[in-house]
């Protein structure tokens, strides 16, 4: 199963910079790029900060800029988005039952979880208010032994002094969810805007630099420093539980050699 995750997308209204940045022509990149190589993935997940505001004009620009994407798109909220205004925009992405955008995606692979961490105006995550109890649920049920977690906010700390204001509350809760499940495999988020991986009790978590601006990797002080850098999304290749994931950034590319020789094949001497 091949599977897109994006993240951090900041989109802003029509007409509107987010710094010196214009986040949809870097969104428009991307998915050309997507269209490109990666055509014959399964979905694509974009794991929240849809908007930078969370208005209803750059919602409304999103939609017109996910229409050009070949793949199919599942959507999570981040810090930075408006619930209500999203739901307005696309009344066809998944909910639960009480109203969090959270919702499942089961295949050959096993069960694809997405899950909605927003505390509204606030920049840390949460999983309060049922969320977490409905995430007990979906892996209870699965019928398949793999289970794949989507969030905005990392579960776990990336030891980045800056995003403590902004991480996960209720991470004793979620890591008691987490110890009792077997089944989960790997844990795809974003909120943080540098590449960052590792391992949370055991379960191997990614997060990219994203598609908007990135920030700095700072590992000493709170301070952060935005950045322009490449746009950057995650192609995640799924077999048998086991997952390989590989790392697109948009930069210059020019080809200036390869193997075997192009156009003119040499004879091996
Ligand atoms: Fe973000």
């Amino acid at each position: 199963m091949k599977l897109i995750h994006l993240t951090d997308l900041h989109i802003v209204a029509p007409g509107e910079a987010l710094f010196t940045l214009d986040p949809a022509e870097r969104l428009r990149r991307v998915i050309e790029r997507i269209n490109l190589d990666h055509s014959d993935a399964e979905l694509c997940v974009i794991t929240g900060d849809l908007t930078d505001k969370g208005l209803p004009a750059a919602y409304g620009l999103l939609r017109e800029l996910l229409q050009e994407l070949r793949v199919p798109y599942r959507l999570l909220v981040g810090n930075h988005d408006d619930r209500q205004n999203f739901v307005q925009a696309f009344p066809e992405q998944d909910r639960d039952e009480r109203g969090f955008i959270q919702s499942v995606y089961d295949c050959a692979e096993g069960r694809l979880i997405f899950l909605d961490t927003l505390v509204q105006s606030h920049g840390y995550g949460a999983l309060t208010d049922g969320r977490l109890e409905w995430l007990s649920a979906r892996l209870a049920e699965t019928p398949q032994p793999a289970a794949f977690l989507f969030a905005h906010h990392p579960l776990q700390s990336i030891g980045m002094p800056h995003f403590e204001p902004y991480d996960l509350l209720d991470r004793v809760a979620v890591a008691n969810v987490l110890a009792a499940s077997s089944q989960i495999r790997h844990i795809f988020c974003g909120h943080v805007h540098v590449d960052v991986s590792g391992s949370w009790l055991d379960v191997p978590f990614s997060a990219s630099r994203g598609v908007a601006h990135q920030i700095v990797p700072d590992l000493v002080s709170r301070d952060a420093v935005f950045i322009k850098d490449a746009p950057a999304f995650d192609v995640a290749l799924i077999q048998n539980g086991n997952v390989l994931l590989h790392r697109f950034r948009l930069g210059e590319r020019e080809i200036i050699g390869g193997w075997p020789k192009n156009p003119v094949l040499e004879p091996v001497q």
